[in-house]
């Protein structure tokens, strides 16, 4: 399991989506209910940025086709997407964000 530090990492506001890059790869960050949650920023449909779509509760959903991925576990729950989104361990420490799996 490899742990990536993001430091000085501002905190989207709850409900809102980001992106930091972690070894050339774009990760998609948001705060649902105080939690951070953070996948990979690129739909397992036909690659479209997740960070640019919307969130559904406790999901993310796809801005080009509408799949929606459940952000703790990457569940598909909603087409066209049939494959499971990666999603990352996350967690703000000390003004850092820390990103495993
Ligand atoms: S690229 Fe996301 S649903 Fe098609």
């Amino acid at each position: 399991m490899a742990t990536h530090r993001v430091d000085g990492f501002d905190a989207p506001a709850e409900g809102d989506l980001t992106t930091v890059e972690v070894d050339g790869a774009e990760v998609g960050v948001t705060v649902v209910d105080g939690q951070v949650y953070a996948f990979d920023d690129e739909c397992t449909h036909a690659a479209c940025s997740l960070a640019d779509g919307e969130l559904e509760g406790g999901a993310v959903v796809c801005p080009c086709h509408f799949a929606k991925f459940d952000l703790k576990t990457g569940a598909v729950l909603d087409g066209p997407a049939m494959r499971p989104l990666g999603i990352w361990q996350a967690r703000l420490v000390d003004g850092a964000l820390e990103l495993e799996r």
